[in-house]
C-alpha cells in the first residue's frame, strides 16, 4: 500500500492537444521545482523533442502510442525503437480512445508491448470498462479479461527487471468530471494488484482537487490526468504534491 509516497506516479497524458506554446507554458511552470511524485508528460508525437527540453530532469517523456512492428512500410506509425532513440522512456498502450479510433484489439496491444519491451520503454497499459458494465456489476470479469491479454508480456518484463506500469481508467469517467466511490477504486485496484503484481495507476477525470484522494488509496501507484495536464499551473503543482 502507498500512501502519498514518492514512488507514486503523476503522468499527464495531452492528447491529441498543444503546440509548442503550450510547451513553453509548461517550461515556465516547471522552472526550478521538485517534483515529489514521479512525473511523466506525454505530449503528441509532434511535441515530444520541444518537451524533452523543456522538463527538468526529475519529470520523464511519454509517448502516447507506438507501432505493433519493428520499422518499415507503414505509413503513419510510429516505432518503439524511434521514441526510443529521442529521449521517451515511457509509452501509454491501449489507450480506450486508441482502442475505439483504431479498433485496437488486445492481440495488437500485446505486440505493442512487445515491441514497447525491446526498445525499453516502460509501457503504461490501459484497462477499463464501459458505463453498461459497470452497470451491471462486471467490471471486475471485464478488467480480468483485458488483463489476461497482456499477461505474457507482463511476465516477460518481470524475468528481463523491466518496469511495467497499468493504468484503470473506467471508459465513463474519462473527460466526464465523474468518476468510481474512493471505495469502488480501492477494490478494483486490489483486485488488479491480485491479478497482476502490480500498483495500477488510475485515470479519468483526475484533478488538482481530488488527486491526494486518489494517491491515498491501497494499491494505487499513481494518477494518469489528461484535461487537467493541459494547465501548467494545476499540472506543476500536483508534482510538487499541492
Ligand atoms: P481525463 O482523461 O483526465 O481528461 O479524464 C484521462 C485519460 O484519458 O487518460
Amino acid at each position: 500500500m502507498s500512501i502519498g509516497n514518492s514512488q507514486q506516479f503523476v503522468v499527464g497524458n495531452w492528447k491529441m492537444n498543444g503546440r509548442t506554446s503550450d510547451v513553453r507554458k509548461l517550461k515556465g511552470a516547471l522552472e526550478g521545482q521538485r517534483s515529489i511524485y514521479r512525473g511523466v508528460v506525454c505530449p503528441p508525437f509532434t511535441l515530444l523533442r520541444d518537451m524533452k527540453e523543456a522538463i527538468s530532469e526529475d519529470v520523464a517523456l511519454g509517448a502516447q502510442d507506438c507501432s505493433s512492428v519493428e520499422e518499415g512500410a507503414h505509413t503513419g506509425d510510429i516505432a518503439a525503437t524511434q521514441l526510443q532513440e529521442i529521449g521517451v522512456q515511457y509509452v501509454i498502450l491501449g489507450h480506450s480512445e486508441r482502442r475505439k479510433d483504431h479498433n485496437e484489439s488486445s492481440e495488437i496491444i500485446a505486440l505493442k508491448i512487445q515491441k514497447a519491451l525491446e526498445a525499453l520503454l516502460t509501457p503504461i497499459v490501459c484497462v477499463g470498462e464501459s458505463e453498461a458494465v459497470y452497470e451491471n456489476g462486471g467490471t471486475l470479469t471485464f478488467l480480468q479479461e483485458q488483463v489476461r491479454a497482456f499477461l505474457p508480456g507482463l511476465a516477460e518484463a518481470k524475468t528481463r527487471g523491466l518496469p511495467f506500469l497499468i493504468a484503470y481508467e473506467p471508459l465513463w469517467a474519462i473527460g466526464t468530471g465523474r468518476q468510481p466511490r474512493l471505495d469502488e477504486i480501492a477494490a478494483i485496484h486490489r483486485a488488479l494488484f491480485e491479478m497482476t503484481g502490480l500498483e495500477a495507476l488510475y485515470g479519468g477525470s483526475v484533478k488538482q482537487e481530488n488527486y491526494k484522494g486518489i494517491l491515498a488509496q491501497e494499491c494505487v501507484g499513481g494518477v494518469l490526468v489528461g484535461g487537467e495536464s493541459l494547465k501548467p499551473d494545476r499540472f506543476s503543482a500536483m508534482l510538487r504534491g499541492e
